[in-house]
């Protein structure tokens, strides 16, 4: 299957691949799976004391798409709050990187890994299910 020129941009220069320190309280991991190929995805977002996304960082285990879908989130959130990180959706990414209909699962597995690390940042600060604490 041919993959578009911004899957493979994303494929050849990934953006933000590394890991921060999971210790550090400015941070949020979200890490999940697709069970359509087993593939892993683990996302990081570091977030500034006016709760704004300052920077992401991504590792995939998986295809060129996970791995762009991946890449092209971590830019996409840096500068969001973050309720509008949990906004972005599979759709939006799917749609920018031009995904066929069987790797659609790929850009699902970005929305997920954000809402996860979003989660996570947010139960480690003691904030409930969907409420930001102030
Ligand atoms: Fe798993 Fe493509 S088959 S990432
Ligand atoms: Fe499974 Fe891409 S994440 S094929």
């Amino acid at each position: 299957m041919a993959y578009s020129d911004k899957v493979l941009d994303h494929y050849e220069n990934p953006r933000n691949v590394g890991a921060f320190d999971k210790g550090d309280d400015t941070v949020g991991t979200g890490m999940v799976g697709a069970p359509a190929c087993g593939d892993v995805m683990k996302l990081q977002i570091k977030v500034g004391a006016d709760g704004v996304i300052e920077d992401a960082k991504f590792k995939t285990y998986g295809c060129g798409s996970a791995i762009a879908s991946s890449s092209l989130v971590t830019e996409w959130v840096k500068g969001k709050t973050l309720d509008q990180a949990l906004a972005i959706k599979n759709t939006q990414i799917a749609e920018e990187l031009a995904l066929p209909p069987v790797k659609i699962h790929c850009s699902i597995l970005a929305e997920d890994a954000i809402k996860a690390a979003v989660q996570d940042y947010k139960t480690r600060h003691g904030a409930g299910e969907s409420k930001e604490a102030a």
